[in-house]
């Protein structure tokens, strides 16, 4: 009977196992009920008691053996059996995740092509800058407290992260001749407490344009247009005086939401007016500061977030959920880019 054992032993080490074939073949073989093994263990039964204990032992073994190969030959089966598997060509194809546009991206194209049409051209300038071009070109003077106006992150003597892109609109008067009618978009920086409302940084987009006989109708007549096209035909829209140190006179500009719904009275703080952007003549001096002549141009200028027109076109509440990246939230525009 031993012998009978360590022979099937030999038989089930040596057997070639290649194909799902001769898998099956073994395990026919040995391992149901008509095996080898099982008559194995039907011989079992006629051994003297005094053998029972240690040809049982042995005869557990074998089986175990048996089984350990056959799982071992069925994976290795099973990995090349994958490798091998042949192209179907006939499947669908999986679609790739593509991502989609930032909804702040969304909105800042969005604008700049309308005002592209109008014949403005994009500049963009350094978010690292000099006292010079963000504060004291634009009629900032030192130690005046409009300075406090826009919380500065000083980074070393007048090096600060520019406070607003008025500073790229220096940069073009000082390097372009009149006339000039540029937008720029960028990225701004202000030393603000983070709230739902505010952030460190945001994005602004400011115009300049300067030419002979530029009024404050042009000014109205551009953003009227402006509106018009990016909130809709029937957009009714309000001017309110205001202060900027670099322009004179200055102003706010609202749109009217009303009051109707519950978002827009909070919006609103319940005027149904929401405030979209400041705008002014640029002021003589600010011109004069970039060598251009008074005496034959003039020029307006506005600036606008892009944050609050978004947060408001998308009923964004909390502006935090626009520089999270969380795919949930990003993921709801992929159809608008
Ligand atoms: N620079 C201003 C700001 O950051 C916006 C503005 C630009 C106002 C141009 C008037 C004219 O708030």
């Amino acid at each position: 009977m031993k012998q009978l054992i360590e022979q099937t032993k030999e038989k089930i080490e040596s057997i070639r196992i290649e194909t799902a074939q001769e898998l099956e073949n073994f395990r026919l073989k040995f391992l149901t009920k008509k095996g080898e093994l099982n008559e194995l263990f039907t011989a079992f039964r006629t051994v003297p008691n005094e053998e029972k204990k240690e040809v049982g032992q042995l005869l557990n073994k074998l089986k175990e053996f048996a089984q350990t190969r056959f799982d071992e030959e069925k994976e290795k089966l099973g990995t090349k059996e994958e490798e091998t598997k042949p192209f179907d060509e006939s499947l669908p194809g999986r679609k790739s995740d593509i991502g989609s546009k930032h909804p702040l991206t969304i909105v800042q194209n969005k604008m700049i092509s309308i005002f592209e049409q109008m014949g403005f051209s994009i500049s963009e300038g350094p978010e690292i800058e000099d006292d010079w071009h963000n504060f004291t070109a634009l009629n900032f003077p030192e130690n005046h407290p409009a300075r406090d106006m826009q919380d500065t992150f000083f980074i070393d003597g007048d090096i600060s992260l520019r406070t607003h892109t008025s500073s790229v609109q220096v940069r073009v008067m000082e390097s372009e001749k009149p006339p000039i009618r540029t937008i720029s978009p960028g990225r701004v920086y202000r030393n603000e407490a983070i709230s739902a409302r505010s952030n460190s940084f945001f994005h602004q987009i400011e115009g300049l344009y300067i030419d002979e006989g530029v009024s404050f109708a042009d000014l109205k007549q551009t953003l009227f247009l402006f509106v018009q096209q990016f909130f809709g035909e029937n957009t009714k829209v309000r001017f309110r005086p205001s202060y900027f140190p670099f322009t004179e006179p200055s102003a706010e500009m609202d749109i009217f939401l009303g009051t109707e719904t519950e978002e827009d009275y909070r919006l609103t703080k319940g005027t149904g007016w929401l405030e979209i952007l400041g705008c002014g003549m640029v002021d003589t001096n600010v011109l004069e500061n970039c060598g251009i002549d008074t005496t034959k141009y003039s020029g307006f200028a506005f600036g606008m977030g892009v944050e609050r027109i978004t947060m408001f076109q998308y009923g964004v509440k909390d502006i935090r959920t626009l520089f999270e990246n969380d795919i949930r939230f990003l993921e709801q525009f992929r159809s608008l880019g």
